[in-house]
């Protein structure tokens, strides 16, 4: 029965927090079969992050707090799925926290709550699957109820430190990719440039993928920083060479204006928008677009699949071991312990200049600002 615990068997609680991405429905499963199956441990899900913990407990209905996994549960069609299905949140929202305006004050609010529910179902570890600002706060809750912590990274910014890759961002390449695609047909058929914003707040990891995979003609992301006239140089080149006068041009949505300016606080147009309205001062017609949350809510891929099957068997492991305060990331190709501390409160992990992927897209020829990288 739900909160009473066998003695017995240890009993973990599983969430998703900070915003969805492919692959999260595979992790909650892999995590909840792979404890109950390998170490006979009981395993809760928690609904919409840590506000499944932090209200009024509801145990029955559909709007259950909780889940109560059992080998019986079916996460078949789940795993199929995009999204959560434990639910996201990316704030607390409790009434008591109307006037909390700092971490601090979250956490003293937050902590007699956490701790309260943490008891009550009788939850003696947590693994959940997050940004490292997710990450952070659990481990600091858990480590205050003594509890053990296991992370695993998600993001489609693929930003997370101490990771080289995070669950969700291959198949966000895969939506970009798509997209752009079709995106292609209707630049040709126009004879426009497009300029496609895609996601990645501070990073360009998710622009340089997917904008080399498309074969975008100009990349621009937060890391490099460009001109108009780069842009505008590129865009006559290939109009000279190839005789072609449509353009594919991708952009991260964390890239500021020309020369690493950034955009004003209350802007009101895109930096995809700033780009097409310079092109279209320069006589070449161009559109911006820009791809929002189909990135996030599609289907997970093969490789998010099997990368979040992976982690969340080590999660599980690690758990298993009595570690705490670490993340299953991967390390070297291989799913690897990563303590905390190399990953919360750190800066983000950004593009390499030196990295493959932005060799390559110079080597291809694709504009990418001005940068200049090792041989
Ligand atoms: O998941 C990270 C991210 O995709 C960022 O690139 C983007 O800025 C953000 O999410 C937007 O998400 P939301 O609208 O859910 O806050």
């Amino acid at each position: 029965m739900l909160g009473k615990k066998n003695l017995k068997k240890k009993r973990i609680a599983v969430l998703t927090g900070g915003g969805d991405c492919p692959g999260l429905n595979m992790v909650i499963k892999t995590v909840s079969q792979y404890a109950m199956n390998k170490y006979g441990w009981e395993v809760v899900g928690v609904k919409n992050a840590l506000n499944g913990l932090l209200n009024e407990i509801k145990f029955d209905g559909p709007d259950a707090d909780l889940i109560e996994f059992s080998p019986a549960f079916s996460f078949a069609e789940y795993v199929r799925q995009g999204g959560t299905f434990l639910g996201s949140f990316r704030k607390i929202k409790t009434k008591r926290f109307k006037d909390v305006n700092t971490d601090e004050q979250l956490v003293e609010v937050m902590l007699p709550l956490f701790k309260k529910h943490i008891k009550e179902l009788n939850i003696d570890g947590l693994i959940a699957t997050g940004g490292d600002g997710t990450m952070f706060m659990l481990n600091f809750l858990c480590e205050k109820v003594k509890i053990p912590f296991v992370g695993i990274p998600k993001t489609i910014d693929n930003d997370t430190p101490g990771t080289e890759i995070s669950v969700g961002f291959s198949s966000a390449v895969d939506a970009c990719v798509n997209a752009l695609d079709s995106i292609f047909w209707t630049a040709k058929g126009h004879r426009r440039a497009i300029v496609t914003q895609v996601m990645g707040r501070n990073t360009g990891h998710l622009a340089m993928h997917a904008g080399v995979a498309s074969c975008a003609d100009i990349i621009l992301v937060p890391e490099i920083p460009y001109t108009l006239n780069g842009i505008l140089k590129k865009v006559k080149a290939i109009k000279n060479i190839e005789k072609r006068d449509y353009f594919m041009i991708v952009v991260a949505e964390g890239c500021g204006l020309e020369k690493g300016q950034p955009l004003p606080k209350n802007a009101t147009y895109t930096v995809a928008d700033y780009i097409a309205k310079a092109l279209d001062k320069e006589h070449i017609e161009a559109r911006s677009d820009n791809l929002g949350y189909l990135q996030r809510g599609g289907l997970p891929n093969g490789y998010d699949r099997m990368l979040a099957s992976e982690l969340a068997v080590l999660a599980v492991d690690l758990m298993a071991d009595g570690q705490s305060a670490v993340m299953a990331g991967m390390k070297d190709g291989k799913p690897a312990k990563i303590p905390l501390k190399n990953v919360c409160k750190k800066e983000t992990r950004k593009l390499d200049l030196n990295s493959a992927i932005v060799k390559t897209a110079l080597k291809m020829g694709i504009y990418i600002g001005d940068i200049k990288v090792k041989k």
